[in-house]
């Protein structure tokens, strides 16, 4: 965490919750974070739940945003959302390339450069996600793996623009494993990510927010804050109860 970036902590719920527990989480998650300052707070429910999270956190600080979305303005695309429904439902941010979408549903980096395009001309923050499997990590590819997600993903962004993307770094192998990146692991390949969009876009880099992915719990939240390029965090399992999220979100800041 560094002062110059504003910590950004997002729940990417994946496929749980229907509309009555988004609207139960919220009227027990909101009162736990209320008075909470110095850092975004973003959920991430189904897209059939994004109203009901968009009513139930209206006026509390709190954004929502999709999971996925399609880079067209419209078109024949079944079952595909497009940004300008999203955005006027209210939307503020989308979680794109998730290495479950890359992995299950065929995202690749073409579609994906085209869809934080689309992101930033909708006004969203992308939160762009990329990550290496165990096998690349053992065989020393991690590096060579997320650089070049990065600079597929990235191709249509200006310097100018940067700032306006946020990039989570999730290791694959530790998504919903219980096996946390230690936050050394993590901030070196933070960091790394850091220094390659600095050869590519500049001082624009120092502006970008990087997060941390990967069975983040409320028993690893402060020690991975602390990490100097880690500038929040994309939660998936603990970020689907109220307490455990919120105690995520209160994470306690280095003196
Ligand atoms: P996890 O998922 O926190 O359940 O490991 C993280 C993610 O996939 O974004």
């Amino acid at each position: 965490m560094a002062p110059e970036r504003r910590p950004l902590i997002a729940g990417n719920w994946k496929m749980y919750k229907t509309r009555p527990e988004t609207a139960a989480f919220c009227a027990a998650f909101l009162p736990l974070v209320a008075g909470v300052e110095g850092r975004d707070v973003v959920l991430c429910p189904p897209a059939v739940c994004l109203e009901t999270a968009l009513a139930a956190t209206r006026g509390a600080g709190v954004g929502v945003g999709a999971q996925t979305m399609h880079f067209a303005a419209e078109g024949a695309y079944t079952g595909e959302i497009a940004p300008r429904m999203l955005a006027e439902l209210g939307v503020s941010h989308v979680i794109l390339g998730h290495s479950e979408r890359r992995q299950y549903f065929a995202e690749n980096d073409a579609d994906l450069a085209r869809k934080v395009r689309a992101a930033l001309d909708a006004g969203f923050t992308p939160i762009l996600c990329c990550g290496e499997t165990l096998e690349e990590r053992e065989a020393g590819r991690t590096e060579a793996k997320v650089g070049g997600q990065l600079d597929a993903d990235l191709a249509e962004v200006d310097p100018a623009e940067l700032p306006a993307v946020t990039v989570a770094y999730e290791p694959i192998w530790a998504i919903g494993t219980g096996r946390t990146a230690t936050p050394e692991t993590a901030q070196e390949t933070v960091a790394f990510i850091r220094r390659r969009l600095r050869e590519r876009f500049g001082a624009a880099a120092d502006r970008v927010r990087i997060l941390y992915g990967g069975s983040v719990k409320a028993a690893n939240i402060d020690a991975l804050m602390v990490q100097p390029d880690i500038d929040g965090v994309l939660v998936g399992g603990a970020s689907l109860e109220a307490q455990e999220f919120a105690r995520i979100v209160r994470f306690v800041e280095p003196a």
